[in-house]
């Protein structure tokens, strides 16, 4: 990509490019890492080459497996291609496992398993620290026709179940995981963003330990390494 190309947007992770296609966006990764809305920042080195990656395997498999996403390919090592899309300002977040806001909020201890896949809906706005909302909120705000909300919600709930049987065997439990979805010009529904450390809960089958973001917002150190382990065991999955 040249130095020219227009800068369509600019998230706290990731900068969307224009490209010479007007379907297609070029997203690149930074290795700049927040927490908590913004208000925690760093640098985790290489993340941005290392999520690139990672998100460029979960989305292949994926889509390999009928999940309709915007990914088209990699170009630069921090730089993904896409399908334009417009984001739909609702966070879908799946559980498995008791953690993080969930764990404080229903008093429940980390590490609690869940009977059943718990799904939640946020509304993506960073000012208003991402406050939880449900389907009556997306229909009252019209922040999604049904249709696509219910698209989302079983797309979601698929990526889920799709995701955790693929990262068991490589010894990565699927803890929780945030997911955001775009229409394209055409109305098509997409997954979208990524799919990384940064955006989901990894921990080690056997150990337990944290292979994710929690090690940046709870100052655990090990994040970089923590974040080469869940890459090079993808890359295993892979068959290298
Ligand atoms: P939470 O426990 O903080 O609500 O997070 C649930 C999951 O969603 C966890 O895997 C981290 C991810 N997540 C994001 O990717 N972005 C966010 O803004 C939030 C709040 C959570
Ligand atoms: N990514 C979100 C933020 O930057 C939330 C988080 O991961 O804690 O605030």
């Amino acid at each position: 990509m040249t130095g020219t190309a227009k800068l369509l947007h600019e998230g706290k992770a990731k900068q969307v490019y224009a490209t010479d296609d007007p379907e297609v966006v070029l997203i690149r990764f930074k290795d700049e890492a927040t927490a908590f809305d913004g208000k925690k920042r760093g640098t985790i080195e290489a993340k941005g080459p290392i999520n690139a990656r990672i998100s460029s395997i979960l989305f292949t498999y994926l889509e390999a497996n009928g999940v309709a996403t915007h990914y088209l390919g990699t170009a630069g090592e921090r730089d993904l291609l896409a399908r334009r899309v417009t984001i739909i300002p609702v966070e879908v977040v799946v559980r498995n496992i008791a953690a993080g806001s969930l764990a404080r909020r229903l008093g429940l201890a980390e590490g609690t398993n869940l009977e059943l896949p718990v799904l939640e809906l946020y509304l993506k706005d960073d000012e208003l620290g991402d406050p939880m909302i449900n389907r009556y909120h997306v229909r009252a705000l019209g922040l999604a026709a049904d249709a696509e909300l219910e698209t989302m919600e079983e797309a979601a709930l698929r990526v889920n179940a799709l995701l955790a049987a693929h990262l068991e065997p490589l010894g990565l439990r699927l803890v929780d995981f945030k997911l955001e979805f775009g229409r394209t010009a055409a109305g098509r529904l997409l997954l979208a963003d990524e799919i990384s450390p940064d955006t989901c809960r990894f921990w080690d089958v056997r150990t337990g330990e944290k292979l994710d973001k929690d090690r940046f917002r709870r100052d655990m150190g090990g994040v970089e390494e923590a974040y080469r382990e869940v890459l090079r065991r993808l890359e295993a999955g892979q068959g290298g």
